[in-house]
């Protein structure tokens, strides 16, 4: 029997970078059933950890925008947040092509609305990165910034600042849909969101019943989350040391990651592999179910695998 049966998969509400949403049919099979606590040790978008079954599910990433977000979405009624999201979309005059259509804008649907939307979402960013107290209105307001950002993505710049330029879409029924079920499932209670840097994360208590879940920034690709020195080789080496004495404690892990990639390989990888030849990688095609030519041209090349002690 495997662990992900028996619940709905639901995507992200966040447009995640390096996000596993596509590759879950492929990696939720190769999970075993996990009695006690799945450690989503970097969640990012939530994409794995928020689609899985067990008794306590960990969220954990480092990013304190992304974990006071979800704070905010667990722990704020879910009426009064959304009367606040319409409400912020509303006092800033962005656009509402669920209720409007897009004629009213004057845009159309291949164009998108962001000639509409530039100056009120400009104002939007810099009321959000003004604003100094970190209440729940301010994770309101980040919300609409990403909903009304390029892409839906969440990015800051090295001062802490949002810098995201304005996106084609608006608050359409599909990312009402995305953010009413990801709000459902975050308010059950098993699950537990914390903001800890993995070299600190203590495996103390945790064996044999429990499950870690790794999906680290890729060393040898780029993201926006590693473009300021976030993700090394030492984190790199750290994490592996991490993983080794979760093994030894008898806790089972899955690791992402890519072994080689546009003409780089990841050797500290390679080199851990072959020391431990106990750990498996299994290979996972990141084209599966997407035949999107854009998605195939930027992964070409790319070896993605899940890596398991198990
Ligand atoms: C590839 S993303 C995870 C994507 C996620 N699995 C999903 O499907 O949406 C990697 C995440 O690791 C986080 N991160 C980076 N360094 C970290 C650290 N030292 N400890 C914990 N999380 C970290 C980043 O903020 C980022 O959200």
């Amino acid at each position: 029997m495997q662990m992900h049966l028996e619940k709905e998969i639901i995507p992200s509400p966040l447009n995640y970078i390096g996000g596993k949403y596509k590759l879950l049919p492929q990696i939720l099979p190769l999970f075993p059933e996990i009695s006690d606590t799945f450690i989503d040790l970097f969640c990012g978008g939530c994409n794995v950890g928020i689609n899985v079954n067990a008794d306590r599910v960990i969220l954990n990433d480092t990013d304190g925008n992304l974990q006071n977000l979800y704070n905010t979405f667990k722990n704020m009624d879910k009426d009064v947040l959304l009367k606040m999201i319409e409400d912020i979309i509303e006092k800033y005059g962005l656009s509402r092509s669920d209720i409007h259509g897009y004629e009213h804008y004057g845009c159309e649907s291949g164009k998108g609305l962001g000639e509409y939307n530039k100056q009120p979402y400009l104002k939007l960013r810099e009321d959000f990165n003004e604003h100094k107290n970190l209440d729940y209105y301010h994770y309101a307001i980040l919300y609409v910034l990403i909903v009304y950002s390029f892409n839906n993505q969440i990015r800051f710049n090295s001062n802490g600042k949002f810098n995201l330029p304005v996106g084609k879409r608006d608050y359409n029924t599909k990312m009402q849909k995305k953010l009413s079920d990801f709000i459902d499932r975050l308010k059950e209670d098993n699950f537990v969101i914390t903001n800890t840097d993995f070299e600190v994360f203590s495996l103390d208590g945790y064996g044999e019943n429990d499950f870690i879940y790794a999906d680290p920034p890729y060393l040898i690709t780029c993201a926006t989350y590693n473009e300021q020195g976030g993700w090394n080789e030492d984190k790199e080496r750290a994490l592996y040391k991490f993983l080794d004495k979760a093994n030894e404690q008898g806790i089972r892990f899955a690791l992402s990651n890519v072994l080689r990639s546009k003409g780089k390989e990841n050797a500290i990888l390679l080199k851990w592999l072959e020391d431990n030849p106990q750990y498996r990688a299994i290979s996972l095609d990141y084209n599966y179910s997407n035949s999107n030519y854009q998605t195939k041209d930027r992964s070409s090349g790319s070896e993605e695998v899940l890596i398991v002690n198990y």
